[in-house]
C-alpha cells in the first residue's frame, strides 16, 4: 500500500478533506484555550527560555500562511511586513519580547483570516496530485503537527508562569504494579523509521534495517519513587554517577532535584501549572534534563537506550499496540492533555508493545542516548530548517511524546530532540543495559 492508498482509506478524498477540516478546527480550539487570558498573561515573557505566548499565537498562523496559502495556494502574502517576527531563526526567544508584535487581539484576527482563506484551499486542492505538499494531504499535516507542537510548547510556558487556573486535569487509570520491571528484546535485525506513514516528518525517513545485539529495557518509565531513592542516596553530590559538562551544570546552577520539586522535611513537593502537591511516587519522573537522565541510569548500574532500541522495542508497528489511532481517551495511552500529568505506572497494559513494553507513548518524552541525526539514505523535505539544521552533536532524541502531546503528532517513528540540559519539557526517561 502506498502512503497516498493509506491516508486516503476508504473515504477517498473528500472524506480525508472533512478529516482535514476537522482536525484544523479542533487544533484551533486548543491554541485559543491555551491562550484564553489577560494580556498581560500572554505577551509578557515568563521565562528567557521561552517566547511569549502571543508569539506562538500568531506564529502557527503565519507558518500556516507560508505553506499552505503561498506554496500551495499561489495566494499573495497578507502580512509581508510581519513575516521576519514570527520567522523562528531570526531572533532567538529572550529577544522576542522586545519585537513589534501583533498584540493579542491582532494575533487572532491574523490567524483567523488565515485560517479562513486555509479552508478554501483545502476546498480547492488535489488531494492525488503528484507534488508531495498535495499529495494525501501532506501540507495540511505539516501544518496541524506544527501547531499541535506548538501547543505542547504553550504548556511548558504555562507551567513555567506557574499562574493557576488556564490548564484543566482530568481523569487517569490506576497504576499496576509491575512483576518483572525490566524487558530482554532478543538480538536480531528490525526496521527503524518508516516509508509508510503519510504525514511522518523528513527526519523519520527513509525505513532502514539495523541489527541490534540482545539488551533489557525498562518496562515502564522511571518513576518519582525511583528517582527519589537517587536523590536520597546523594547522586546529586556524586560524580562519579554524571558526565563532567552535566556535574559542571549541575554545580553551577545548583540543581539537586527535578525542576518544580522542592523538599519539606522527608515530603518532596512540587508545583504543576501554579498548584503545590506532594509528588507522587507511583508517576513517571518528568521536568529532568539529559544529564540527569544519564547520571539516575549508571547510579542504577544500567544506561539511557539508544533511539534505535527504544524503537526497537515498540515492535516495528504505528504504534506500540498497532495501527489504531490513539484518540484523545484512548484505552492505549495517556495523550493529547486528557490530564496535565503523566499517568501512574502500570495504567495502560493494552498499550503494551509485543515485547510487553508499557507507555512508550505518552507521558512524558523519553530521553535517549542518540545525537539526533540523519538516518542513512535522509532527504530534506520541506525544508532544511525543519530538521537538517539540527542534525550533529549537539541535540540528544527524545521519543514518545508527553501526556500534552497530541495524539496526530506522535507514532514510535517521531524523532524530538533538544540540548542535553533542558527542563522545562515534559521529558522523563527510561533506562536500558547491555546483556552480560
Ligand atoms: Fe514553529
Amino acid at each position: 500500500m502506498t502512503d497516498l492508498d493509506a491516508v486516503l482509506g476508504d473515504a477517498g478524498p473528500t472524506g480525508l478533506k472533512e478529516r482535514i477540516a476537522a482536525e484544523l478546527a479542533a487544533v484551533r480550539e486548543r491554541s485559543l484555550a491555551y491562550t484564553d487570558a489577560d494580556d498581560d498573561m500572554l505577551v509578557r515573557q515568563h521565562s528567557p527560555l521561552m517566547s511569549p505566548l502571543v508569539w506562538d499565537l500568531a506564529h502557527v498562523g503565519n507558518y500556516e500562511e507560508l505553506w499552505v496559502l503561498r506554496e500551495v495556494g499561489g495566494i499573495e502574502p497578507l502580512r509581508p511586513e510581519i513575516d521576519h517576527l514570527y520567522d523562528a531563526f531570526k531572533y532567538p526567544r529572550k529577544d522576542r519580547p522586545s519585537l513589534p508584535l501583533l498584540g493579542p487581539a491582532e494575533a487572532r484576527k491574523y490567524i483567523s483570516g488565515v485560517r479562513g482563506r486555509v479552508l478554501d484551499v483545502l476546498d480547492q486542492v488535489d488531494l492525488t496530485a503528484p507534488d508531495p505538499l498535495r499529495s494525501g494531504g501532506y501540507v495540511f499535516g505539516l501544518v496541524l503537527q506544527h501547531e499541535h507542537q506548538h501547543d505542547e510548547t504553550m504548556l511548558a510556558t504555562l507551567q513555567l508562569s506557574r499562574r493557576p487556573g488556564l490548564v484543566r486535569d482530568g481523569e487517569l487509570p490506576p497504576g499496576r504494579p509491575a512483576a518483572e520491571p525490566e524487558v530482554y528484546i532478543p538480538a536480531g535485525v528490525f526496521t527503524m523509521g518508516t516509508d509508510a506513514v503519510a504525514w511522518a516528518y523528513d527526519n523519520e525517513r527513509p525505513a532502514h534495517r539495523i541489527y541490534l545485539p540482545g539488551y533489557w529495557i525498562d518496562r515502564r518509565p522511571v518513576t518519582n519513587g525511583a528517582y527519589m531513592e537517587f536523590v536520597a542516596d546523594g547522586g546529586y553530590r556524586d560524580p562519579r554517577w554524571w558526565l563532567p559538562q552535566g556535574w559542571e551544570w549541575a554545580e553551577r546552577n545548583g540543581v539537586e532535584a527535578p525542576l518544580y520539586w522542592t523538599r519539606d522535611g522527608d515530603t518532596w513537593w512540587r508545583v504543576r501549572f501554579g498548584r503545590e502537591e506532594p509528588v507522587p511516587p507511583d508517576e513517571p519522573v518528568q521536568h529532568v534534563s539529559w544529564y540527569e537522565a544519564d547520571a539516575y541510569a549508571r547510579w542504577a548500574g544500567k544506561r539511557l537506550p539508544t533511539e534505535a532500541e527504544w524503537e526497537k522495542a515498540c515492535g516495528s508497528r504505528t504504534y506500540p499496540w498497532g495501527e489504531a489511532d490513539p484518540g484523545h481517551l484512548g484505552r492505549w495511552a495517556n495523550l493529547g492533555h486528557r490530564a496535565a500529568r503523566p499517568a501512574p505506572a502500570g495504567a495502560f497494559p493494552d498499550g503494551a508493545s509485543p515485547y510487553g513494553v508499557e507507555q512508550l507513548i505518552g507521558d512524558v518524552w523519553e530521553w535517549t542516548d542518540s545525537w539526533f541525526q540523519p538516518y542513512p539514505g535522509y532527504r530534506c523535505f520541506p525544508y532544511e530548517e525543519y530538521s537538517k539544521v539540527f542534525f550533529g552533536e549537539t541535540y540528544r532524541v527524545l521519543r514518545g511524546g508527553s501526556w500534552a502531546t497530541h495524539p496526530s503528532a506522535v507514532r514510535t517513528t517521531f524523532r524530538n530532540w533538544d540540548y542535553p540540559i533542558r527542563r522545562q519539557i515534559f521529558a522523563g526517561f527510561r533506562c536500558a543495559r547491555s546483556e552480560e
